[in-house]
């Protein structure tokens, strides 16, 4: 194990030459000694007699309006985020939506075992201001409801799930409102065979991905959605048919469709999408081999960082692999931008994935949306062309893969055992509000802290500044079991907190930990970290407001002509090393 990864390292190290960066150390490192105090859920009410401890499943962690909602199994939490101070983090309210006894029975006779037999909620939406929408497996039934935001009284009737939620709790899926509609990508069938990318609700038609069409999707596995412009976003992973040689490969992908997509005409693309378009996303390291991180692991909103729209994302290698992840970023005018280059065909079935010739792509452009300057005749989808419709129903793939910003990761892991999978950003970080600070969540119950450089260049250069152990055996075990998958994360600035969600708890971690710098000045200007500074109290501080002054060099770390400091915890961290490193 440990001379494999070495060989990645090196042959990674080997492929990209000398200009890359090595798999860097954090400034700062908090073993679970010192995190172990951090508020925990662990699904108890206040004042009860809270010994007993159940299975959680917890699926999602949601933030809106200064509440946490905490979607599980059977069960949807409230947490108020001014409250959860305290060790223990209790819910405010819950949510309980049980399976009925015939759709269990019936879960129980197509022979799936009865802790699956359950209603895992997988959806979670604001729909408008005082509803919710929320959907559950519903023992491998999925249902859909929605309740009142600040009661969670349900509203109205059960409506059905299937296309909107998975089957099983284990399948990926995403779902987001824009203008009334909901979009989903999940799979509408027990056996999770029809995959699908669905548009439903609000005024508009029920619209689908083509039906059993493993050139518009091949077993995708979904990361996110975005509602971007004139465009909902889809990020997910899936077999390439593109790359049908050598066995089944797996490609990161971006795909998108138009919002006033009306669906195709009676004779092509009726209720289907007239403007599905995909491509691949590339991630990897340059040199002369090239290395590539294919398996999407997690994707931001869309954020904004010196005036240009961007989205980061996790990759990792293959699980039947050495472990090694990295973070890649993407322009989305470079998405928009392959999404006008060419089409890829593949002219007989035996053949090679080649580009579709400029002259054979018919007009209006297909993949473009009704109303907009190159369609501009067209005000309906459905009144395009038959050209058109026929030749998007075979050319959903794009040509060119999108690039990452400088070409190549800005943040990589190859020295650890463990996967970073989740992600989340804060791009108003510091007094100023003006650093970007990304979080990456692994599976092994460690966060990984950096700042996004853009002094040089843009997104191409990254400052490690701290490893957490933050899971709580104490806390979170369940029966001895630990399960230190991160499988949500989400930032709430105003209380300077990352809520981190395991299956059975959520930990809420303090965007900083300035005061493990103590009284040691030199300590406290190296670690380098935005959030905190030296106030002239002589300590080391969260920084909130520019109103006092403060010291801090979060670009150099410069801390000349300062003196080193006694039992300073910098020094500690020489001796307990790095979390799960090789
Ligand atoms: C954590 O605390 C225990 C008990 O105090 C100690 O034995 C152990 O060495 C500590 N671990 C680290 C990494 O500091
Ligand atoms: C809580 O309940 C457990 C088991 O039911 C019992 O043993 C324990 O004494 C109770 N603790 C308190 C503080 O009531
Ligand atoms: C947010 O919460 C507050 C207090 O619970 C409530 O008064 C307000 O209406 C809520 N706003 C929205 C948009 O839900
Ligand atoms: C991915 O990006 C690298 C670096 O720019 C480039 O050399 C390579 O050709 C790209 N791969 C694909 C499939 O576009
Ligand atoms: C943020 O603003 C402060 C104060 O204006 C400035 O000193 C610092 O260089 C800025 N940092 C970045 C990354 O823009
Ligand atoms: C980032 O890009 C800038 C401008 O292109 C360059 O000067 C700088 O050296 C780059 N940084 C890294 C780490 O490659």
């Amino acid at each position: 194990m440990r001379s494999e990864a070495l060989l990645l390292y090196f042959t990674l190290l080997q492929m990209a030459g000398a200009a890359f960066p090595e798999d860097s150390e954090p400034i700062t490192i908090s073993h679970g000694n010192y995190t172990k105090h951090y508020p925990v859920f662990v699904g108890h009410r206040p004042g009860r007699n809270n010994t007993q401890r159940h299975k959680l499943d917890i699926q999602l962690i949601v933030i809106t309006n200064r509440t946490l909602y905490i979607a599980a199994r059977d069960h949807i939490y409230t947490v108020d985020i001014e409250t959860a101070n305290t060790e223990e983090i209790f819910f405010n309210k819950k949510l309980t939506w049980k399976s009925r006894q015939p759709d269990v029975d019936t879960c129980r006779m197509k022979g799936k075992h009865k802790d699956e037999c359950h209603n895992f909620i997988k959806v979670l939406l604001q729909q408008n201001d005082d509803t919710l929408f929320v959907c559950g497996t519903n023992a491998f039934n999925p249902s859909c409801r929605t309740y009142k935001t600040d009661t969670l009284d349900a509203l109205g009737e059960e409506i059905s799930g299937m296309a909107r939620c998975p089957y099983d709790a284990k399948h990926a899926n995403v779902a987001l409102f824009a203008d009334g509609k909901l979009y989903s990508a999940t799979v509408t069938d027990f056996l999770a065979i029809d995959a699908v990318i669905y548009r439903s609700l609000g005024d508009s038609p029920t619209l689908r991905t083509v039906k059993h069409d493993s050139k518009w999707l091949k077993e995708p596995y979904f990361v996110q959605a975005v509602d971007y412009g004139d465009f909902i976003y889809f990020f997910f992973r899936e077999i390439a048919m593109e790359y049908n040689s050598m066995g089944k490969v797996v490609f990161p992908r971006v795909a998108r469709v138009c919002k006033n997509d009306r669906g195709g005409s009676q004779r092509v693309l009726e209720k289907q999408w007239t403007s599905f378009l995909k491509a691949r996303l590339n991630c990897s390291i340059p040199g002369d081999s090239h290395f590539y991180f294919n398996i999407l692991q997690a994707v931001t909103d869309v954020i904004r960082i010196n005036g240009r729209d961007v989205v980061m994302a996790t990759f990792s290698t293959p699980f039947n692999s050495i472990p090694g992840s990295a973070v890649c970023a993407y322009d989305m005018a470079d998405i928009a931008t392959a999404f006008t280059g060419r089409f890829k065909e593949q002219k007989s079935p035996e053949s090679t994935w080649t580009p579709v010739p400029e002259e054979k792509v018919p007009k209006p452009r297909p993949g473009c949306c009704a109303g907009t300057p190159s369609a501009e005749k067209y005000k309906v989808s459905n009144e395009f062309p038959d050209d058109t419709l026929n030749f998007i129903k075979m050319h959903p793939l794009m040509d060119e893969a999108v690039p990452s910003i400088a070409n190549r990761p800005w943040f990589l892991k190859t020295m650890v055992r463990y996967r970073l999978t989740r992600i989340a950003v804060d791009n108003t970080a510091g007094p100023y509000r003006n650093y970007t600070i990304v979080f990456l969540g692994s599976e092994r119950g460690i966060i990984l802290k950096f700042l996004a450089k853009i002094s040089s260049g843009f997104l191409n250069d990254s400052l490690f500044l701290e490893e957490l152990s933050i899971y709580n055996p104490e806390k979170c075990s369940i029966d001895g079991v630990d399960d230190k998958r991160i499988i949500s994360m989400q930032i709430d600035s105003k209380s300077h907190s990352l809520f981190v969600a395991f299956t059975s708890c959520v930990v809420k971690v303090p965007l900083s930990r300035c005061e493990r710098h103590g009284k040691c000045k030199k300590s406290c200007i190296a670690s380098r970290d935005p959030y905190c500074g030296w106030v002239s109290e002589g300590a080391c501080r969260e920084i909130t407001s520019t109103k006092w002054p403060f010291e801090q060099d979060v670009d150099q770390g410069n801390t000349d002509g300062l003196g080193d400091c006694q039992n300073s915890f910098v020094a500690l961290n020489a001796f307990t090393g790095p979390i799960d490193s090789l």
